[in-house]
């Protein structure tokens, strides 16, 4: 995940134990993670998993049996953390005399499988996503030889692992998955290729999970998948997803719900109602626009233009007044104009996004937007560089105007945890999903209480209670 990224952290939604301390004599893992929320949910389940055979979680990697390296490759910058983060599990494995498994699971173990052991000779496991369910017998046979499985399951063989991380229940926030892989061919995108096909988990399994959630101290579930707008259609008598998020509105106990990662293409009128009719449906959306371009658009296989986003915008707006925008933008895609780049920036100001994430174009392995550099000429480093900074100055001043707007307000927040740099002040987030600090005691967390804004920064927000 992005450092700047607003969406929920791991530990906290995941609902991930606090790291458990390693009893004397049990085996311990180190987990890193990188990439998207689906790799976060993985990494949980793989904790869980790994706890039922009898490993602790540490944060020491030099003490860890087990170091696992959760990988993504969406661009080339992630893919890239891999390969120094081998170097230290390696140097780990030496000093304890091989005596620890290294693994890569994850995006990159997907797209590389076997090259990355031919590559890295002391690499004892590589896994893909839909491996995760198997990894205790794997993690036992990479001690004899070295494993790969990067394997796709069918449809029919395919499970959700339902494990559940035993103390998600304390949590107040947790991401549920509904779904897995991608269908859709954005020619940038390499995840169609490391997720697979999609598939809808079924909604009963879905509810059950919320319920158990719920049941504990989880008051704000965020649906997940890739392209959650277009969950069940592909499976006849399954819930739409404008039905599903009716229907985990009704369990008790969710008082808030969030989902990413929508298509503006798939999202339908349906979802659109859901504003109105949902209170438990939060004032955030995530909505990837990646241009403001129809010309880049259609070279994207978006196959939305900028009016049918613009029009989307402004029917969630009046379903929902105070919704908070964030989108995905993607600068410098081959054959990017100057005057298509002014279009992105222009849409920046009318439909003033409360945050985005920009990124440079980076060109993936087996993509069809490599065919286009054959023929469109690739976005010179330094305009794709000056364009990205363009608009990241723009879209801070436009985040930092959207928060002092709410200076003087009172909102209620749900409080999520302690602050980690100061002691006495908590943080929760508003229903626009804006963090605020504010003092407070701990028996606040997983309440929400009313809190007045105070002062306003790019990124966050001070208040008081009321
Ligand atoms: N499924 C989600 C997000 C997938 S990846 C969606 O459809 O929106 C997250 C973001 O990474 C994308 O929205 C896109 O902005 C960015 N991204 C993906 N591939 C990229 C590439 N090759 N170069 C630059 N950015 C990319
Ligand atoms: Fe990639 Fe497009 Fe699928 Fe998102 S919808 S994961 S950008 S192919
Ligand atoms: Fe990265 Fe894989 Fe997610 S490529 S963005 S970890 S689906």
């Amino acid at each position: 995940m992005d450092p700047q990224d607003p969406r929920p952290t791991l530990s906290r939604s995941l609902g991930l134990a606090p790291e458990l301390s390693p009893q004397p004599g049990s085996k311990r893992v180190f987990l890193r993670t990188f990439g998207c929320q689906m790799n976060d949910y993985d990494s949980g389940k793989l904790r869980a998993l790994l706890a039922k055979d009898g490993y602790a979680t540490t944060d020491e990697m030099g003490e860890a049996d087990l170091i696992i390296v959760n990988t993504c490759s969406v661009r080339e910058k992630p893919e890239q953390k891999l390969h120094s983060f081998l170097g230290e599990a390696f140097a780990v494995k030496r000093r304890r005399g091989g005596r620890a498994t290294v693994a890569v699971a994850g995006c990159v173990a997907q797209q590389e499988g076997e090259k990355l052991l031919a590559r890295y000779r002391e690499l004892d496991l590589v896994f893909g996503p839909d491996a995760v369910p198997g990894i205790v017998a794997m993690v036992e046979a990479s001690k004899r030889a070295p494993v790969v499985d990067t394997q796709f399951l069918e449809a029919s063989d395919y499970v959700f692992a339902d494990e559940l991380d035993p103390t998600a229940k304390e949590r107040v926030s947790a991401f549920v998955t509904i779904q897995k892989g991608c269908d859709n061919k954005c020619t940038f995108c390499i995840v169609p290729m490391t997720r697979g096909p999609e598939l809808s988990r079924p909604s009963g399994d879905i509810l059950t999970e919320v319920r158990a959630l719920a049941a504990g101290s989880v008051r704000e579930i965020t649906l997940i998948g890739q392209n959650v707008n277009s969950y069940g259609l592909k499976v006849d008598g399954e819930k739409t997803f404008a039905e599903l998020l009716y229907a985990v509105a009704a369990v008790p106990g969710v008082e808030r719900i969030r989902y990413t990662t929508s298509h503006p293409r798939d999202m339908g009128d349906d979802v659109v109602q859901a504003y109105r009719d949902l209170p438990q449906l939060t004032s955030h959306l995530h909505l990837p626009v990646q241009s403001g371009s129809d010309r880049v658009l259609r070279r994207m296989k978006r196959f939305y233009t900028r009016d049918r986003y613009r029009e989307l915008v402004h029917a969630l707006r009046e379903a929902r007044p105070d919704l908070a925008l964030s989108t995905d933008v993607i600068v410098g895609f081959p054959g990017e104009t100057d005057e298509d780049f002014e279009e992105t920036l222009s849409l920046l100001d009318e439909l003033r996004f409360h945050t985005s994430f920009s990124f440079k174009y980076s060109p993936r392995p087996n993509t069809s937007a490599l065919k286009l550099l054959e023929r469109e000429e690739a976005v010179p480093e330094e305009v794709a560089q000056a364009r990205l900074l363009r608009f990241q100055e723009r879209q801070r001043i436009i985040s930092l105007e959207e928060n002092q707007r709410m200076e003087g307000q009172v909102y209620p927040l749900l409080v999520e945890g302690p602050s980690r740099h100061d002691e006495g002040v908590l943080c929760g987030r508003t229903s626009t999903f804006k963090m605020v600090n504010f003092p407070g005691d701990l028996s606040l967390v997983g309440q929400t209480v009313p809190v007045r804004v105070t002062r306003a920064f790019t990124n966050s927000l001070r208040g008081e209670p009321v």
